[in-house]
C-alpha cells in the first residue's frame, strides 16, 4: 500500500470540509469536491474561519494555516481525484446515493487507493460490495466538528483486509485522534447508543413528558454531557438522525428504533436543526437578535 500524501474528501458539508481541514492542517495534499458549488464556497469560508479561530486561542500559527490552505483544492470534477491515495466520502446519508459515488471512486482512483466512507450508520460491506476493492473499503466515522473531536470509529467491513484497517488507522492517529473499532452492524457503537437516547427525547418531547428547555436541561446537569439531546440532534442535523434510525430499525428490525413522529414531522417541515436555521429550537430568533445588538 503506498504511503498516503493525497487525500480526496468527496462532500463539503458540515463533515466533509471539517474532514478536509484537518487533512490540510497535518500536511497532506487535498482535494475537496461537492456537487453543489455553493457549497464549496460555504465551505471554504468555514475552514478559514475555523483555522483563524485555532489560531486565536494559540493553538495554530499563520504560517500553519497558509500552508494548511495552499495544500487545499476544491473541485467539482472527480477526475480530480485519481491522484488521492486515500478518498474519504462524507455525502448524504443514504446507501443509494453512496453506492453510485464508491461505482464512481473505483473507476476514477488508482488501484491502491482506500475508499473509505464516514457514514454514521451504512453497512460498509454494502458499500464495498458495488467495488472491485472491497478490501480497501473501511469505515472511518469522524465524529462532529472533526478537527475539534477526539475519536475516530474505524468500522471494518467482512472484507477489510489488516492492511487496509492499519493504514487507516494509521491515518487517524496522525490526525491525533484516539481509535475504536466496530464490527459492521447499522450504527457501530456511537450510533447505536446515542440515536436510541436522542429518539428517546424525542419522545418525552413528543409525549408531553416535559419542555424542550427541561428535557435538555435534564441531561446535561443530570448526567453531565456537555449537550442536551435535542440540541445535540440540531447540531448532527434532524435529518441525519432521521436516517440513522432508519438505518438502525431497517437493520437491526427492532421496533425500538422506529424513529419518533415528532422527528420524522419536523424533518419533513424543512425543520433540520442548526444548518436549516430551525429544528427543536429557533437559531433564527439568535441570529437576528445578535445581529441587532450587534448593530446597538
Ligand atoms: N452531521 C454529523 O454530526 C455527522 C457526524 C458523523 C458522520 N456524519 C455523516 O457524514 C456524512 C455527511 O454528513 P454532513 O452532516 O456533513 O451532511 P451535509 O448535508 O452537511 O453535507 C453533505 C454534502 O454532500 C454533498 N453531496 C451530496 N451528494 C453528493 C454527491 N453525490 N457528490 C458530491 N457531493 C454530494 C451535498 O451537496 C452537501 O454539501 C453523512 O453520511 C453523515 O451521516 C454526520
Amino acid at each position: 500500500m503506498e504511503e498516503v500524501k493525497t487525500i480526496g474528501v468527496v462532500g463539503a458539508g458540515q463533515m466533509g470540509s471539517g474532514i478536509a481541514q484537518l487533512a490540510a492542517v497535518n500536511g497532506f495534499q487535498v482535494w475537496l469536491l461537492d456537487a453543489d458549488p455553493k457549497a464549496l464556497t460555504m465551505a471554504t469560508n468555514s475552514i478559514s474561519n475555523s483555522l483563524q479561530r485555532l489560531a486565536s486561542k494559540g493553538q495554530l500559527s499563520q504560517a500553519v494555516i497558509g500552508d494548511a490552505l495552499k495544500r487545499l483544492h476544491c473541485t467539482s470534477n472527480l477526475k480530480d481525484f485519481g491522484t488521492a491515495d486515500f478518498v474519504v466520502e462524507a455525502i448524504a446519508e443514504s446507501e443509494v446515493v453512496k453506492k453510485n459515488l464508491f461505482v464512481e471512486l473505483d473507476k476514477i482512483t488508482k488501484a491502491s487507493a482506500i475508499l473509505a466512507s464516514n457514514t454514521s450508520s451504512i453497512s460498509i460491506t454494502r458499500l464495498a460490495s458495488v467495488t472491485n476493492r472491497p478490501h480497501q473499503v473501511i469505515g472511518m466515522h469522524f465524529m462532529n466538528p472533526p478537527p475539534i473531536m477526539k475519536l475516530v470509529e474505524i468500522i471494518r467491513g467482512a472484507a477489510t483486509s489488516d492492511e487496509t484497517y492499519n493504514a487507516t488507522k494509521s491515518l487517524a492517529e496522525r490526525f491525533g485522534k484516539t481509535v475504536v473499532c466496530s464490527k459492521d452492524y447499522s450504527g457501530f457503537i456511537v450510533n447505536r447508543i446515542l440515536m436510541p437516547m436522542i429518539n428517546e427525547a424525542f419522545f418525552t418531547l413528543y409525549t408531553g413528558v416535559a419542555t424542550k428547555e427541561d428535557i435538555d436541561a435534564g441531561m446535561k446537569l443530570g448526567t453531565n454531557q456537555p449537550m442536551g439531546p435535542l440540541e445535540l440532534a440540531d447540531f448532527i442535523g434532524l435529518d441525519v438522525c432521521l436516517s440513522i434510525l432508519r438505518v438502525l430499525h431497517a437493520g437491526l428490525g427492532d421496533a425500538k428504533y422506529a424513529p419518533c413522529p415528532l422527528l420524522v414531522q419536523y424533518v419533513d417541515a424543512g425543520r433540520c436543526g442548526r444548518k436549516s436555521g430551525v429544528g427543536v429550537y429557533d437559531y433564527r430568533q439568535v441570529s437576528k437578535s445578535t445581529k441587532q445588538a450587534a448593530r446597538l
